[in-house]
């Protein structure tokens, strides 16, 4: 984290850690890293379509179908560290929602990025309804919290 380096890995015990820095040999494209961070937040949009319904009351608490999610998101958003190059700022050919601040304030989008990953785990680690609901709230800031500063509204 202090060297900066570009992390967001799932390690076998499922503990996130995450975190943005130079992006070392970069496999993908602009276009591929784009659209795989992309895919990533869709990946949340949709983790979130699981865990709103059984915050709001209308799903049963249901421990499967919220460790499915949370593993869903975790391997949509595995190449995380890669997908921030420079190529892949606003304003390139291919577009993205993604704020220059990502650049500017690196240590910014970490901390978001931590924020998130330590969220995510106490979701993970709560065994039943009630604790899944007291868990939830830090993770559903958390999103909003990298976006405020970080994400272009869409539309
Ligand atoms: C560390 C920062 C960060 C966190 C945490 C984060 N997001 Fe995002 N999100 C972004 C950025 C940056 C984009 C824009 C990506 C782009 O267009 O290149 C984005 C885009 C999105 C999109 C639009 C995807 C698309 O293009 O269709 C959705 C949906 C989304 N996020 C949902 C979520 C949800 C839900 C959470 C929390 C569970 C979350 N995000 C947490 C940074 C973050």
């Amino acid at each position: 984290m202090i060297l900066g380096n570009a992390i967001w890995k799932i390690v076998a015990a499922g503990t996130l850690v995450l975190g943005i820095g130079a992006g070392a040999a970069l496999a993908e494209t602009a276009e591929e890293a784009i659209k795989a961070r992309q895919a990533c937040m869709k990946a949340n949009g949709a983790m979130m379509g699981v865990m709103v319904p059984i915050i709001k009351g209308e799903k049963p608490y249901d421990k499967a179908a919220i460790d499915a999610a949370i593993a869903a998101e975790g391997t949509a958003c595995a190449g995380w560290a890669n997908w921030w190059g420079e190529d892949t700022k606003p304003g390139g050919a291919v577009e993205t929602w993604a704020k220059e601040e990502i650049w500017t304030d690196k240590a910014g989008f970490e901390a978001a990025g931590m924020a998130y990953g330590k969220a995510s785990e106490g979701v993970k680690a709560s065994t039943d309804e009630a604790s899944f609901k007291a868990a939830f709230p830090a993770l559903g800031e958390s999103c909003g919290g990298c976006h405020e500063k970080f994400r272009r509204p869409k539309g």
